[in-house]
């Protein structure tokens, strides 16, 4: 197979690159990535050179770029999009851009190529906030910042081309990952650097928001799934099943980094922040996935890999990470 990943240079198109070049040693992987602040090439350091990989850099708002990139590929999986709701927040307008200008872009590609399998990358936010129970794929959508607007509007846009061209396209909805090569905006991997430099960690409002982790490995293995055994036109949510207070998350990085609890600072809480996330993967089960990673060693074995790659988050916590900071927060200490 002949796949085209965009987005591969960030946090799970990276993971999901070298899933794919340690499993299947006859596809070939091409990965167009804009490189903006969050796209890192030293996530695919030890993957740059290999014969069946290409790097292009490029947007996937521009349709030249994506038409040369998606020529002769069998498949797209797009990763690519501006992420982060804190971000958002303050600048909603790459987001509207990348997330539904650049999916259209994509999708129109898809048509005029032919191409024969589409995947949207989405996520669990697109659902909004839930008390009690469980999201499904036939849930609403309610999404609570630009962020998770964006990233409605752009499966919308997927389920318009798939009832009205039958594009072959299906939808990803997956919770929140953690793993190696995050960076280190997210809750996990700012708080793992920010604990082992000893400074602060901003716990917003009261720390008791929930959300549901997965391990970035189950992520790429369920994407796997529904590339290879998906049915096109459907959404298939990919939770994690360790749902967790922000407080507990902090708690285990601070036992795992061993530093003392008064590095935590309560500070204001984001605004329209979601309580709780939680999704039902059983349909994703009915295609033969299931999680392998247990929450507790693959947050310990992440604590170790931040600890052991200190060169590459120390470079990526440089000066436009800290421009950001300062931007949102105003002279902070961390
Ligand atoms: P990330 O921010 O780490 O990486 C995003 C990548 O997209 C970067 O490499 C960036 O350079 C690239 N990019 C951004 N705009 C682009 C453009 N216009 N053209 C080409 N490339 C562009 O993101 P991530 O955390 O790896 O998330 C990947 C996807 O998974 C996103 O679509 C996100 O919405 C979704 N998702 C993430 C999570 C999570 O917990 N991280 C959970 C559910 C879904
Ligand atoms: O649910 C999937 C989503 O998970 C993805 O679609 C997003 O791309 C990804 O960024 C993530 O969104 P969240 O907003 O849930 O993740 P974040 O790491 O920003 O925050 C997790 C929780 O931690 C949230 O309740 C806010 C809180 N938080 C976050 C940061 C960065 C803090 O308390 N302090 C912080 O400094």
């Amino acid at each position: 197979m002949k796949l085209l990943i965009t987005g591969g240079a960030g946090f799970i198109g990276s993971n999901f690159i070298r899933h794919l070049i340690n499993k299947y040693p006859d596809y070939h992987i091409t990965n167009l990535d804009k490189l903006t602040y969050a796209g890192n090439l030293d996530n695919l350091k030890d993957i740059n050179g290999h014969p069946n990989y290409t790097f292009i850099r490029g947007d996937i708002c521009d349709a030249k770029a994506v038409a040369d990139a998606a020529s002769g590929v069998d498949a797209i999986i797009n990763f690519a999009a501006e992420t982060h709701v804190d971000r958002s927040i303050l600048e909603p307008g790459s987001f509207i851009q990348t997330d539904v200008y650049g999916t259209y872009i994509l999708l129109e590609s898809v048509k005029a190529h032919g191409i024969r399998r589409y995947i949207q990358v989405s996520t669990d936010e697109v659902y909004g906030s839930i008390e009690s129970g469980s999201f499904t794929e036939e849930s609403p959508l309610m999404p609570s910042s630009p962020y998770s607007a964006s990233k409605a509007g752009s499966d919308m846009l997927v389920h318009s081309y798939w009832k009205t061209y039958h594009l072959p396209a299906i939808i990803t909805r997956s919770s929140n990952n953690f793993g190696p090569y995050q960076y280190p905006e997210k809750l996990i991997p700012l708080f793992i650097t920010n604990a082992l430099d000893d400074k602060q960690l901003p716990l917003y409002g009261d720390g008791l928001n929930v959300r549901d982790w997965i391990y970035v490995m189950d992520n790429c293995e369920a994407i796997d799934v529904v590339l290879h055994k998906g049915q096109e036109g459907e959404v298939y949510n990919i939770g994690g099943g360790n749902e967790r207070t922000n407080v507990e998350i902090t708690e285990i990085i601070l036992r795992e980094t061993g530093k003392p609890k008064d590095l935590i600072r309560h500070v204001k809480d984001r605004l329209g922040h979601d309580r709780r996330y939680s999704i039902d993967s059983s349909k994703l089960r009915t295609l033969g996935f299931k999680n392998r990673y247990s929450f507790e060693e693959a947050m310990i074995d992440t604590v170790r890999w931040y600890r052991e790659n200190e060169w590459w988050w120390r470079k990526v916590k440089s000066e436009d990470f800290k421009k950001f900071y300062k931007k949102a927060y105003g002279e902070v200490e961390w």
